[in-house]
This record gives C-alpha cells, structure tokens and sequence, in this order.
C-alpha cells in the first residue's frame, strides 16, 4: 500500500515562522514534522510514499531525498501552482493504485492506521475518512454521519450557526483508486469543498472512522506549542529523543553548557550549542542545533530554532524563534512568534 502525503500547503497562519521554511519541516524537537509522519507511517508497513509539493519544494527534497535513509521510498509530485488539495490527490493518480492512504502534513497523531484501513474494508468503502473531536470545529471541515457512520455532509470552516457536531475531518483518508475517475485534471480543486459534497451527490460510500486517539494540527504558534507541552510532560510519546533521557533533560552532541547555569526538566538542547553562565532554562524548552545563548538569560516554555543567537540577559516565555534569528541583549518577550 502506499500513502500520499498533502505538503504543498503555504502555512501561512504560521507566518512568520514559515517565510523561511515550509510547514511540513517544522522542526517538533528538532526533527521535522514530516520525518515524524514518515516514520508513523513506516511503523504499519508502508514503505512507498508520495509527496505533493508546492511551496518550497526543494527543502522537502533535499531533506529526504529519495527517501532511503528514512527505510521508504518516495516520489516526488511538484505543482507550479497550487492545485488544492483535490487536485493535488488527481494529479499523483499515475503513482497511486488499488487502496491508498492520504495524510495531510500538519498533524501528528497516533490513529491505528491498521485499524482505519481494516474499517474501510469491512464497510466496503469507497472513501473513508478519519475524524477526531475538537472544542471548536470552525477552523476545520466539520463531517456529519448517520447511525453507521456513513457519512451524510461536509461543512468545510463551519459558521457558528452551522456546528452540528464536534466531529472534524482529522485529514487522513484511505482511497479506492476508481475515486480518482471522479476528479476533474488540471485545475485547482478542493478535496473538503468540492470533491467530498460531489461524491455524497453521487452516492458513492464514504464513511467515518471515529477514533478517541491523541490528534493536533501545528497550524497555529498556539498550536504548535501545545504540542511540544503534551510531548515534553509524557502525554504524548515521540520518536527520536529516548523516553528516559536523564531527568528528563536531554543534550545532543557538541553542546556546551557552563556548569553555573540551571537547567529545569523537562528540557531539549540539540546538537553544538554554547550557554553560557548563569543562564536559566526550562521547563518546557526546545534549544535547537547550533545556538549561543549569552549569559544571564532566562527562557522557558519556549521553542528555538536553529542557528539563534540569544542576547544577554534576554527573557523569554512561551514564545517561538525561527531560523537563524538574534535576539538583542535584554530583550524581554513572552508569547510572542520572532522570525526573519
Ligand atoms: N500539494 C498541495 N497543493 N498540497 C496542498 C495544497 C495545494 O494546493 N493546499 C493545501 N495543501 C496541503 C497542506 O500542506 C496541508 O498538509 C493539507 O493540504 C491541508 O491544507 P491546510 O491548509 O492545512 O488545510 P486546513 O488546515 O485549513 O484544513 C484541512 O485540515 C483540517 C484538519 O487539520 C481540511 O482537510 C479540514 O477539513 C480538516 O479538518
Ligand atoms: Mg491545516
């Protein structure tokens, strides 16, 4: 089986932080969102991916390049311009065959991809989609079902006024091939407003897996934070940094940090970074890879990108830094998004 993966998408709710880089490398302690998603994938089985880019293609490229050091094999789908999420799906439909998944690239969860494609067999589905429960549906496609969970409306970013449930499209689909016969080439179209309502018209069998797993898009620096806190305080297990790192302070290689600075699990620093003295970190703090942090600092809660330069003295709280930023000596920010 093979899994398509949307990655196009421009991120623009995580401006600035996405000027510099597309929102499926969004570092999630200091890997990429996606490298995760691969790996989830990769866990059920599934070893041929294909991606479909858009926005800054050749950062996603030049990470995973064919995908063999990450154990799959990728394809690569390049639109010159956006095609919207239905377009995208037709215009990968040469490397797509029998039953396939599709994922959008801004969530992470830990839905039993077995299960969901076992479901889908077993209601004899032509299309199936994942759904996962929300406070507030109206930033997402609110899906509607009967008492099988045969799905009966899509309301894509709902009105107050239309919110019938608090069951949202959780953007991961299983597909039959023939779906595709159903999607006009070449143009942009929208897989939530226009290909779903059309084949509901048309009486083709889509239905709902509803599932209680842990569920979040990265969509917004709230967001995005969020999930580091669920990660970092044991609610959520993720790959790539060792469960029971040492009181939950994990350092990568090369990192210097003065022995007068105090360090508060639970704690990510990455690879070659300098901290220097009397510097206060954590709880709840990502340091990237190669970042200096000068003395007398104070940052929690807060996620750093690499390649920061962190003033003396500076403050900083549930905030984020992208790429390659400087923040001045004293500077004093909380809640805020820094980018170039
Ligand atoms: N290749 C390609 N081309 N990918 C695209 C395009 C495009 O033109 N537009 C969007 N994508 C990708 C994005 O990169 C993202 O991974 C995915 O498609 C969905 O786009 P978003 O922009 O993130 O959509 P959304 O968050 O507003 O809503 C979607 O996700 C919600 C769940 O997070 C919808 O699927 C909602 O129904 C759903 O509830
Ligand atoms: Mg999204």
């Amino acid at each position: 089986m093979k899994a398509l993966l949307l990655a196009g998408g421009k991120g623009t709710r995580l401006y600035p932080l996405t000027h510099s880089i597309p929102k499926p490398m969004v570092p999630i302690l200091n890997k990429p969102l996606l490298e995760r998603t691969i790996n989830y994938i990769k866990g059920y089985g599934i070893d041929e991916i294909v991606m479909s880019l858009c926005y800054q293609p050749e950062q996603i490229m030049n990470y995973f390049k064919d995908g063999s050091e990450f154990g799959v094999k990728i394809y690569y789908f390049i639109e010159e311009s956006p095609l919207g999420t239905g377009g995208a799906i037709k215009n990968a439909e040469k490397y797509l065959d029998d039953t396939f998944l599709i994922f959008n690239s801004d969530i992470i969860t830990d839905i039993n991809l077995q299960k969901l494609i076992n479901y889908h067999k077993e209601k004899n589905a032509k299309v199936t989609i994942a759904l996962t429960r929300v406070d507030n549906p109206s930033a997402y496609g609110l899906v509607e079902t009967d008492n099988d969970d045969r799905i009966t409306a899509f309301k894509e970013k709902p009105r107050p006024e239309e919110i019938t449930t608090d069951l949202i499209n959780a953007g991961i689909y299983v597909f039959e091939k023939e779906i595709l016969d159903l999607i006009p080439a070449g143009r942009e179209i929208s897989v939530e407003k226009e290909v779903y309502p059309g084949l509901l018209s048309a009486g083709i069998r889509m239905y709902a897996y509803k599932n209680s797993n842990y569920w979040i898009d990265i969509g917004t620096p709230h967001k995005y934070l969020e999930l580091h806190n669920s990660i970092m305080d044991g609610l959520f297990a993720y790959p790539f940094i060792e469960r029971n790192y040492k009181n939950n302070i994990f350092i990568g290689k090369n990192s210097y940090i003065s022995p007068t600075t105090k360090l508060i699990p639970p704690i990510v620093i990455g690879d070659n970074c300098y901290i220097a003295d009397e510097v206060i970190i954590g709880p709840r703090t990502v340091i990237g890879n190669n970042i200096e942090i000068r003395s007398g600092s104070y940052i929690r809660n807060s996620i750093i990108w690499e390649g920061c330069k962190i003033g003396r003295g500076s403050k900083l709280s549930n905030t984020i830094i992208g790429i390659n930023c400087t923040i001045e000596d004293n500077r004093d920010v909380s809640y805020g998004v820094i980018a170039d």
